[in-house]
């Protein structure tokens, strides 16, 4: 009986899947839907620069309002730096859905991240990080996961590239072994001399251990600037080639005001639309950074915004850049894994060995989900992965306790229960899709009539494998049924570590050194040589709670003289 209500859950999710938003998926080294179109990334990074709070996409009033606008803007993707995944995101991540706007969050909270001082991927880590992916893969709108945002800043800092590739082997060895989907895990990077690096470092060696795409912040192209000036051209010319998807996971420069985002003519059209995936707009809410698209009445970042020149610009600039790429049916690419780099004095200082020595903790304790162990233990990876501590022989001992009620039944009736659940998974499939399609919204197509987009140069189209074409990608309308998805809980997370605390962002992401990390490659005429944006709001926040704490010592102190010399 046990057996049935699985298999029928299972089919219900897969129901569930079949009629909501399309998810996405990675072919070579383009994103695409599940329905075979290619999928380039509009993104705009969704925070509150002034808050202290990072219970992110738990308001869900406050999501429907704001995804309506971010929607309006062309955008289909909002990037969110932390999320707890303890909190209930359900209504946040359908408001975005509804809008046919998908959702990439980082692995990694204020409080749990890999330290790039003392870079060591610890169980507790691990746990931790799983747990996000538990939280968040039932979202047909989640578009992929970041192992870590910037750990590495400088040349000393690459020592900690293995432990950032062990979070992305160990987190896929775990997604498979859950049998999530394929949901991408990658990496989002600074950009400074050893980023073409890293690129290569994450890509190399065995499936198992590699990043499914890679991601970089680059902050490099100002006003009207150019291929040449911005430093782009060496962006695009390091992906030729790139077996995964790459694209910029921060962009935006606000050095010249009132920004016109031509760098999304570049990214989006003929330029570069060939080998980059699109970028994310640095960013949604104004701070004193002066990156915002939109202003809130308040600090809680709450109610209708107000929309300021920037929104309107990236809403036009956008207006005309909507790429088609290619189907995923016509594309069948011969790509090759990057060549480990190898360690350099001064600028590659990872010694293990051919970037294929990682330390893995593999599995351990964690239990696949009860009576579908059989394929799982085959789709574990970690037996291909030379493990540094020796540990992961244990990935393999999966728990197989909870499974005796399935294991008792004869073959036959095994037979029966499983022609039983395929043929109640069709039915309800079928009663599904059709109250789906009676309920469906009109769908919206939005044709440009034939302009092309401004496009900087002229550029030989016939050398690019993709043309760019004003069609845009139809992902409005689309409804998912969250309350059809099982609650999660069909497994265990062997782990004594209580659920993952976000108590502010007072020590987020470590990003509290002072180390610039815009590449020397466009020093000649931008401005370069400072950290992200979202690293200088994370150390002001620092600073703004550090200075809080100063005065409640300072009142602190001087109450307890003053009880002193009253006493
Ligand atoms: C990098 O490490 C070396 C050796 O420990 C040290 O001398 C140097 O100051 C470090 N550089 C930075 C930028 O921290
Ligand atoms: C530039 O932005 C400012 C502030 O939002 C606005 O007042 C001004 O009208 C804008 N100028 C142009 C030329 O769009």
């Amino acid at each position: 009986m046990v057996t049935i209500q699985r298999l029928i859950t299972a089919a219900l999710v897969a129901c569930r899947t079949a009629t909501g938003i399309p998810t996405i998926e990675i072919k070579g080294s383009k994103f695409f839907t599940s329905e075979g179109n290619q999928f380039y990334v509009k993104g705009i990074t969704y925070e509150f620069a002034s808050s202290l709070s990072s219970s992110y996409l738990t308001n869900g009033q406050q999501c429907k309002i704001d995804a309506k606008l971010i929607g309006a803007t062309g955008a289909n993707v909002v990037r969110v730096y932390s999320i707890d995944p303890t909190l209930n995101l359900d209504e946040c991540m359908q408001a975005f859905a509804d809008e046919g706007i998908y959702v990439i969050c980082d692995m990694s909270t204020p409080t749990f991240f890999i330290n790039r001082e003392k870079p060591i991927w610890t169980l507790n880590l691990r746990n931790q990080f799983a747990k996000v992916l538990d939280g968040l893969h039932k979202y047909d709108n989640l578009l992929a996961l970041f192992a870590g945002n910037e750990v590495i800043n400088d040349v000393n800092t690459t020592i900690a590239a293995p432990a950032i590739k062990a979070v992305i082997a160990d987190m896929k060895g775990y997604r498979d072994l859950m049998q999530y989907r394929k949901i991408p895990i990658g990496y989002s990077s600074t950009d400074e001399t050893t980023t073409n690096l890293l690129q290569n470092y994450l890509d190399c060696g065995n499936e198992d251990i590699a990043a499914d795409f890679f991601a970089l912040d680059n902050y490099g192209w100002c006003g009207e600037s150019s291929m040449a000036k911005s430093g782009y051209d060496a962006l695009y010319a390091r992906a030729n080639g790139y077996d995964i998807p790459i694209f910029l996971s921060e962009t935006g420069c606000n050095h010249v005001k009132n920004r016109s985002f031509n760098d999304q003519v570049a990214l989006l059209g003929r330029d570069m639309n060939d080998r980059y995936s699109g970028s994310i707009i640095y960013e949604w809410t104004m701070g004193v950074n002066k990156y915002g698209l939109v202003e809130y009445s308040n600090d809680q970042a709450t109610g209708t915004p107000k929309l300021l020149a920037d929104y309107t610009a990236l809403q036009s600039r956008w207006s005309t850049l909507n790429p088609v790429g290619v189907k995923a049916t016509a594309y069948d690419p011969t790509l090759t894994k990057r060549d480990c780099p190898q360690s350099t004095s001064g600028v590659w200082l990872v010694e293990a060995k051919a970037g294929t020595e990682i330390p893995t903790l593999g599995l351990s304790g964690f239990t696949a989900p009860t009576g579908r162990q059989a394929s799982a233990t085959g789709r574990i990876p970690t037996s291909s992965i030379i493990v540094g501590s020796g540990s992961s022989s244990d990935s393999n001992k999966l728990e197989s306790g909870r499974s005796g009620g399935s294991t008792k039944l004869g073959g036959g009736a095994i037979a029966g229960i499983v022609m039983g659940a395929i043929f109640l998974f069709l039915v309800m499939c079928g009663i599904l899709l059709f109250l789906w399609r009676k309920n469906r919204p009109k769908k919206e197509v939005t044709v440009n009539p034939g302009d092309d987009a401004p496009l900087k140069g002229e550029l030989d189209a016939t050398s690019r494998d993709m043309t760019h074409q004003p069609i845009y990608q139809e992902l409005s309308g689309a409804k998912y049924t969250q309350e059809l998805g099982p609650s999660h809980a069909q497994y265990e997370l062997r782990t004594d570590e209580r659920p993952g605390e976000l108590p502010d962002q007072r020590d987020e992401h470590q990003h509290l050194d002072d180390t610039g990390h815009y590449a020397p490659e466009f020093t000649d005429q931008e401005p370069a040589a400072e950290p992200s944006p979202h690293v200088q709001a994370q150390r002001r926040r620092e600073m703004e709670w550090l200075e809080m704490e100063e005065m409640r010592m300072r009142q602190r102190r001087e109450q307890l003289m003053k009880q002193g010399g009253a006493g």
